[in-house]
């Protein structure tokens, strides 16, 4: 059975609480990296980690949001990475591999995920 995570995030709202504390906890090194100067991007990334606990069948307090990684592959698509936390609790369910969809426009950005 796949299990589907989706997300919406509004880009101004994840930008207005985007302390560098919140930065170090939230998003990894590469993600910062790869979104730097798009606030769009990192939105998008931001989404892609509430679909995937959504996935897991998880809330936001039990696994670090840092243990879900969207690098950048080189067609622009998004590639995810899960560690730690999140990749034990995706071994419990049996999920082996994960798809997953970016797009934003504007004001909002949205990520869909698959796991199977
Ligand atoms: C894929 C594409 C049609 C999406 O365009 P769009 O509708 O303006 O994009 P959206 O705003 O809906 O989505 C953007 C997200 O799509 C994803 N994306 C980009 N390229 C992608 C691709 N090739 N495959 C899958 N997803 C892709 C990314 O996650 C991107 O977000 P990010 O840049 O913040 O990581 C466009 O980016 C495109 O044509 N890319 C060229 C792909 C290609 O063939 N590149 C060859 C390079 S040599």
């Amino acid at each position: 059975m796949p299990f589907l995570g989706t997300d919406l995030v509004r880009v101004a709202r994840l930008s207005s609480v985007r302390t560098p504390a919140f930065t170090r906890r939230t998003f990894t090194a590469r993600e910062v990296q790869v979104c730097r100067d798009r606030p769009d991007s990192l939105a998008g990334r931001w989404a892609v980690k509430e679909a995937v606990l959504k996935a897991l069948g998880v809330g936001i307090a039990g696994i670090p949001l840092t243990d879900i990684e969207t690098d950048r592959g080189p067609d622009g698509e998004p590639l995810l990475t899960l560690r730690g936390a999140a990749l034990e609790r995706a071994q419990e369910l049996g999920i082996q591999q994960w798809a997953v969809s970016i797009s934003h426009d504007g004001e909002y950005a949205m990520a869909v995920v698959i796991g199977s």
